[in-house]
């Protein structure tokens, strides 16, 4: 009978074959990001359901509708993270990190939980990687974590990749960019989606993300902030073009971008990838400027983004390879068992894949598994002691020195 327990809605299990793509991915990331002097953090899956809202913002959708809330023995109140910058920061201020050489530049890796509708690359529990660098302003550091996740796209071999570029100025131009947006927006109040319409005075950005046609109509006559831009906002926009010219990072300006959480200042962005359907933003992320302090920290300007797992893995669509072993062992009678479990670890240690039968098969059968797994050399533990190495691609067999089976192995091919 089939089990009746499954996945729980918008999960998924991450089988061994699978696997393979997604490993290859996250050690490309560590290596991309190491390479840049980018340093691991890890953080609890759960924080104070605080943190979230002061930090993501209480107006965003994360906050009024997707998180995963609950309350511990102890009566507080936690949730799982739906996001990581907000956790870096938090653990950026616990650990005194500000008295180290800034900026800090750290990269994460792992799952993080909205409770959204699930569709093809749209998940409750997903998998980011990304990378946050504390402790600058400068438009360098823009640039820089824009190039780790271009490199690494790049480097994976991602299809159809386009960047989008966008500026919401400081928290200062933004709020008055925001009047004057909320003001067309309530001259238009008639043509707006029910939705837009209730929120005109929460968060009158995400009136540029509808699908409703009406609101489209009323936004492309709206203002844009980067058209807006001034001063040290427009200079430091200008500036982080200019590097990404000169590194030739392709991307385009879009005046209508904006992102589902509170704490973007100044350079937004966004990786889009035309092989995905509607959930086409692969990654994206911007300059938080303000969070550190709206965390309780001193002023702490930062930047950085996130990436999802899944959504580069489904736009690489991957041929699951078989990924092979080195070496079986195969034994032709039992009381070579033992003989063959010791060489097994002692070819593990070596560096060398091997297997050995773990399920009592006959002489022939354990050919066959080994040939269903991949094995490149069959080594052949004889009922008399001697030894036989075969290899499995050309079918080839010779004696092989029973006294020195490591050496054999680790030694030329068969
Ligand atoms: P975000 O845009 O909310 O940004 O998420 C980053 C990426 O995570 C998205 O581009 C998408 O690829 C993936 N993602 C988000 N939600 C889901 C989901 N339900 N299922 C599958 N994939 C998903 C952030 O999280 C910011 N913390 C990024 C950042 C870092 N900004 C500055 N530093």
């Amino acid at each position: 009978m089939a089990s009746k327990f499954q996945a729980p809605r918008g999960t998924f299990d991450i089988l061994p074959g699978p696997a393979r793509p997604r490993r290859r991915l996250e050690r490309a990331a560590v290596e991309v990001f190491g390479r840049a002097g980018y340093e691991p953090i890890a953080t609890p899956v759960f924080e104070d359901t605080d943190l979230f809202e002061r930090g993501v913002g209480k107006s965003t959708d994360i906050v009024r509708k997707e998180m995963f809330t609950f309350e511990d023995k102890g009566g507080r109140s936690l949730t799982l993270r739906p996001e990581g910058t907000a956790s870096v920061c938090r653990a950026y201020l616990e650990h005194g990190m500000q008295k180290l050489a800034q900026p800090v530049k750290l990269h994460y890796l792992g799952p993080f939980f909205r409770h959204e509708r699930p569709q093809a690359g749209r998940y409750r529990q997903f998998h980011q990687l990304g990378v946050e660098c504390i402790g600058t302003d400068s438009p360098l550091a823009d640039a820089e974590v824009i190039m780790l996740l271009a490199d690494l796209l790049a480097e994976l071999g991602v299809p159809g990749v386009e960047l989008r570029l966008g500026s919401l100025g400081s928290f200062e131009a933004r709020r008055a960019y925001l009047e004057d947006l909320k003001a067309h927006l309530h001259a238009h109040e008639g043509e707006l989606s029910k939705d837009v319409r209730e929120r005109i005075d929460i968060n009158p950005l995400r009136a540029f993300d509808s699908d409703d046609e009406g609101t489209r109509g009323v936004m492309a006559s709206a203002p844009t902030i980067v058209e807006q831009l001034e001063g040290e906002d427009a200079e430091h926009f200008a500036e982080v073009r200019a590097l990404l010219d000169a590194t030739g990072v392709g991307y385009t300006i879009d005046p209508t971008l904006v992102r589902g959480l509170d704490y973007y200042t100044r350079t937004i962005f966004s990786f889009v990838c035309d092989r995905l359907g509607a959930q086409s933003e692969i990654g994206g992320g911007g300059r938080y400027d303000g969070l550190i302090e709206q965390l309780g920290g001193q002023p702490t300007p930062a930047v950085g983004f996130a990436a999802g797992i899944e959504r580069i893995l489904l736009a690489l669509d991957e041929e699951v390879a078989e990924e092979g072993r080195d070496a079986f062992i195969a034994v032709a009678g039992p009381e070579q068992r033992q003989r063959a479990t010791a060489l097994a670890a002692e070819l593990r240690h070596a560096g060398i894949s091997a297997e050995l039968d773990l399920a009592g098969r006959s002489f022939k059968s354990q050919l066959k598994h080994a040939n269903r797994i991949g094995a490149r050399r069959v080594l052949i533990l004889e009922a008399d002691g001697s030894a036989q190495l075969r290899d499995m691609e050309t079918g080839e067999q010779r004696p092989a020195d029973p006294g020195n089976l490591v050496e054999e192995m680790t030694g030329g091919e068969a």
